[in-house]
């Protein structure tokens, strides 16, 4: 059949396999013919396609020549067959320029999800030159509704479209350790669990924070130092949290709210002075570090004049953010019932459930009235989570 369509879970073996089985139809079928890589990102071609080619080849003991993003390999029959390496990301255009016009053997296309569909499409198209191209592409599960599923996934099952399926599973891939399933894991909740770790189309519904622990300091804590990061409205709701760290453990340990479409307006530079004498409690304490949003330069100013040097734009990215923060809500984060306002939120903040189906995961802001004490506390656990293991989005 034309199509073999692989999912599954994280490093369950998805692109070794499939790139192996792609190489081999393409060595033996084809001489002299052209094909496509595909990849979401250049880092992703880079990092992991182009070095999988290579041990492909190594293993076979084959000569790879690389030039000018495309790869030369030899085929069964004597001749060469060329690789064109095409970036998603650098939309359907610039992959025109590289495939279009010549017909194409097949294309093997990684994280298929990510990728444009009217790419795949295209793709397609280029490949109907051969009768005997094949499509092989491989990805982790996304919502139910994906396009990927709906139009291809899906189509292959019930017959309308000829090929195969593949589900794979982390035990299908022997180098992969109970721990590094367990390290994997952490942090990943609901929706993201059963995608990444168990292989399912899952949409994301339910609560954005499933798991928060609801506690004071303890009275005999010792403190060793305070956070404050906050999510910042010039006319709307500015929601600050004050988070303590002591004894390996994280506390919110108070909050600060301002709505000035209830409260009256208050410009940018008294926000910054009240913040400020709230979280040092009027000088007494020290804070060693703020994070504030990206975009909100003249709060970030205020509070670096005030504060020193310790104010960090945040992290901003809601995917790889409630994935830092709930990790740490479900072990060393807890929250002082005293903090209503972001208990209020964290209680409702729910998922986009229609969007969610598509794939796309949105929480929905509605859902715990804008949600800006919980952005806050996420900026917080995505700036520390960057800052802890030098990763980010
Ligand atoms: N059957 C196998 N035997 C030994 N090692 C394997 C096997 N399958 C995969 N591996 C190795 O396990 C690692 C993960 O494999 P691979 O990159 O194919 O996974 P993946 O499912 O595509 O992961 P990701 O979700 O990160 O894209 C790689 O280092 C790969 O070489
Ligand atoms: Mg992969």
């Amino acid at each position: 059949g034309r199509f073999v369509l692989v999912s599954g879970p994280r490093r369950c073996g998805k692109s070794d396999a499939a790139l192996a089985g792609f190489m081999q139809f393409a060595a033996r079928g084809f001489s002299g013919v052209d094909f496509a890589l595909v990849t979401k990102t250049q880092a992703q071609m880079d990092g992991v396609m182009v070095p999988k080619v290579r041990a492909w080849a190594g293993r076979n003991g084959l000569e790879v020549q690389a030039r000018d993003k495309r790869l030369t390999l030899p085929d069964i029959h004597g001749g060469t067959n060329t690789f064109w390496q095409v970036i998603g990301a650098d939309g359907v255009e610039a992959a025109a320029k590289r495939i279009q016009g010549f017909g194409i053997g097949g294309a093997y296309v990684d994280e298929f999800t990510r990728v444009p569909p009217t790419l795949v499409e295209m793709i397609l198209t280029s490949m109907l030159e051969y009768a005997s191209s094949k499509f092989v592409a491989t990805c982790n599960p996304e919502g139910p509704e994906h396009w990927a599923k709906l139009d291809y996934f899906d189509k292959v099952d019930d017959g309308t479209l000829n090929g195969e399926t593949h589900k794979l599973e982390m035990a299908d891939n022997p180098i992969l350790s109970a721990e590094s399933i367990a390290e994997m894991a952490a942090g990943l909740t609901g929706p993201f669990y059963r995608r990444m770790i168990l292989g399912e189309w899952a949409a994301s519904s339910g609560l954005v924070h499933p798991v928060v622990k609801y506690a004071p300091l303890p009275k005999d804590a010792l403190v060793h130092r305070y956070e404050v990061a906050l999510d910042f409205g010039r006319s709307s709701v500015t929601h600050a949290v004050l988070v303590a760290y002591h004894r390996n453990s994280w506390t919110v340990v108070d909050e600060w709210v301002h709505d000035g479409r209830t409260s009256g307006q208050m410009a940018v530079t008294e926000q910054t002075e009240r913040i400020f004498a709230w979280a040092t409690a009027a000088g007494s304490r020290s804070v060693a570090a703020w994070a504030v949003p990206p975009d909100a330069h003249g709060l970030a100013e205020g509070i670096a004049e005030l504060a020193g040097g310790s104010v960090v734009k945040a992290v901003d990215n809601v995917i790889w953010g409630v994935q830092a923060l709930n990790s740490r809500l479900e072990s060393r984060l807890t929250v002082d019932p005293r903090c209503e306002h972001l208990r209020r939120e964290l209680a409702a903040y729910r998922w986009d459930e229609r969007a969610g189906a598509r794939g796309d995961d949105r929480p929905d802001k509605t859902s715990a009235g804008g949600a800006h004490g919980s952005d806050a506390l996420r900026y917080w656990a995505a700036t520390a989570h960057a800052a802890v293991t030098g990763r980010r989005p």
